[in-house]
């Protein structure tokens, strides 16, 4: 079963990936750690730019599997800053694939939720600058 969607105008396309065969088990299926790998890379590159700096994933707070992903499909991560604490903050991940079987299909692989810190270079937790012009 699948859904057809439109990628997100209102989202920062935050990276895009095609799926090849080393990401995918003997059946042709994309790892689910592959999915979360990316996704990660995904959300901490929007956080990182928010944070003004180095950054650590401190926790996936949630992560969706919704439709399975195959060799081929070009993933495209949106994400997405839903969260400033002090010197956390968490972003919004959402991840499609486009594939081309008879017709041009774009279905929404999964959606995750990850909180990231900023730290200094002793990886000390610092604060998310109050800026949001960078
Ligand atoms: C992230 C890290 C620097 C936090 O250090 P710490 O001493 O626990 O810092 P704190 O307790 O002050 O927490 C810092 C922030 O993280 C948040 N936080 C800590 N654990 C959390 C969790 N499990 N889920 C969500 N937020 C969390 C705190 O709420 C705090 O946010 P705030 O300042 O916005 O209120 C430390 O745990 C670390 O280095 N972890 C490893 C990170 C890493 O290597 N990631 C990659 C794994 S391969």
């Amino acid at each position: 079963m699948s859904e057809d969607f439109e990628l997100p105008d209102d989202r920062h396309l935050a990276i895009r990936v095609m799926a090849a065969p080393a990401d995918a088990n003997a059946d042709g299926d994309i790892f689910g750690g592959w999915i979360m790998s990316q996704v990660d890379i995904a959300g901490s590159i929007i956080a990182r730019r928010r944070a003004q700096g180095r950054i650590v994933t401190v926790a996936v707070n949630a992560f969706q599997f919704r439709h399975p992903a195959f060799v081929g499909d070009l993933i495209s991560c949106y994400a997405q800053v839903t969260r400033i604490g002090t010197t956390s903050l968490t972003v919004n991940v959402k991840a499609y694939a486009e594939r081309y079987r008879n017709h041009q299909e774009i279905v929404h692989l999964t959606e995750a939720d990850l909180t990231y810190v900023a730290v200094d270079d002793q990886r000390r937790p610092r604060p998310v600058p109050k800026d949001e012009s960078r």
